[in-house]
This record gives C-alpha cells, structure tokens and sequence, in this order.
C-alpha cells in the first residue's frame, strides 16, 4: 500500500512476491486525477491483474459509494490485464482513484504519469487535514455530493442554504435551519455523521439538516469516529450549498459509542 499525493511519473514491478498491492492518489479536493499508461505488462496467466477504482476502496467499501457515484457500477472499478491494456489517459470523476495490482511474474509492471487537473464543479472528495473550512454545492444539478475527512472532527455549519433556493438568486427571508427535510418536492437535506471506512451508507443518519441560515449555528456537531463526512442529497430542484468549518474533536469529546 502506498499512498501519493503528488502528480508525477511513477513504475512499478513485481519483485515475484505475488502481493496484493495498492496505490492510493490523492489530489486537492478542486482536482482531478489524470492517469496515463507509459508502458503496460500484465499477464492474465496466474491471476495477474490491474483494477482502476475511480474513487478509494478499503475494506470492501468504497467510497463515493456505488449509488453517489456519478458513472455506473461497472465504470467505477475496471480490470486490466494481458492484451486488454488501460485507455491510454483516464480521468477519475473526483480527487481521489486507486490503482491495486497482482502481478505473479517478477519484473513485469506498468508505468504512469499522473496529472492533477483543475475540477470546474467538485462534488465528492476525500480531506486529508483535520482542519479546515469547506463548500458542497450542487449546481442546481440532481446529485449527491459528499466531503469525507479522514479524522474525527467537530463539525460547525458557517451557511445553509438547501432545500430552499429554486433559482440562482438569494431569498430574503431566513428560514432557520430544520431538521425535518421531506418535502413533495424533493429531500434536499444535508447529513453529518461519522463512521468506520468510507461507505455513507453504513453510517448512522445521527444529523440531518437543510433551511436557510446565513450565520453560524451556534451548536457544533461532535463526530468521536474515525472518519467524519458531511453529505449533501440534491433532488435537482434547488440550488443547494452549505458551508462548514471542522477541527479535531478535545479528548473529552471522543465518543465512539455512536459509531
Ligand atoms: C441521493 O440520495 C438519496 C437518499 O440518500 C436518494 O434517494 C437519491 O436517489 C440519490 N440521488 C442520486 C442522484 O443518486
């Protein structure tokens, strides 16, 4: 396992130990991820393989999970090996992609140059610091966007603006923030939660919000688990986003038992 986080020409060969192996990139989460195959020899003969996740897996979750996911299940993780060779350049849908490879004969392996190119609307991306202040929208766009922090955190929201905005133009009035979401027209909401591993499914839905509400809430959102995300779900008939900051919880704050 090794994880990259700079853009860069990168080889790899089997040293014929036959060991699962993994390539973690991360870039900012503004970025995307551009892999180009420089060279490429893989037998299928033994098991040999490579896999492009378009995203990052660990544990068998994955993460965005399959139904985030803007491209469909069998685009979001593909195997490669023998005469069947990657497409030269391929861009990952968010800041994050992972290459895993099993390669039995010694000295075969692959070669790649990874490019880290600006992403005009980021929706899901994975945070690297324990610190921060952070924007999710959706663009008026249908689609659910998620930012996944891999450290506990106590998460403060700066500015809501969801379920309420129709049109790319700002309402008066303040709602205030709500935590009963389901509306006839769609269930706009924001969720803050916390978990084990990436996948937001499997994570308890402890804090759903969505108004309006322009100043900071006064309540801060303590996530004691190892990693912390907020995700926003977008019916497409609002334009969604939310502002939040997020530092590393106090001892006396770590509180796994709602992990
Ligand atoms: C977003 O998530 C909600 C519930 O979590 C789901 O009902 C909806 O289908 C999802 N939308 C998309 C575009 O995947």
């Amino acid at each position: 396992m090794h994880m990259e986080s700079l853009p860069g020409d990168m080889s790899f060969k089997a040293d014929g130990s036959g060991a699962v192996c993994g390539l973690y990139i991360i870039a900012k989460p503004e970025e995307l991820i551009e892999i180009e195959f420089t060279s490429f020899d893989i037998d299928c003969e033994q098991g040999g393989l490579l896999a492009i996740v378009d995203g990052w897996e660990l544990n068998g979750q994955f993460f965005p999970n399959a139904d985030d996911h803007p491209l469909p299940i069998e685009e979001q993780y593909r195997t490669y090996c023998g005469v069947k060779t990657p497409t030269k350049r391929y861009i990952s849908s968010q800041n994050v992609a992972l290459i895993q490879n099993r390669i039995l004969k010694p000295g075969q392996g692959f070669s790649i140059r990874v490019k880290f190119i600006k992403n005009p609307q980021p929706c899901n991306a994975v945070y690297m610091a324990d610190t921060g202040i952070y924007t999710l929208k959706n663009y008026g766009n249908r689609r659910n966007c998620t930012l996944a922090i891999i450290f506990p955190e106590v998460v403060q929201l700066v500015a809501v603006d969801v379920g309420v905005t129709a049109e790319r133009k700002s309402i008066e009035a303040e709602f205030g923030l709500m935590n009963k979401c389901e509306t006839n027209s769609g269930s706009d909401m924001i969720e803050v939660m916390g978990g084990y591993g990436f996948d937001t499914q499997l994570m308890p839905r402890n804090h759903v919000i969505c108004g309006l509400q322009s100043t900071p809430a006064k309540s801060k959102i303590v996530l004691g688990c190892e990693n912390s995300v907020v995700r926003m779900v977008s019916s497409g008939k609002y334009y969604n986003t939310v502002t939040f900051q997020f530092t590393p919880p106090v001892v006396e704050e770590l509180d796994s038992s709602s992990c």
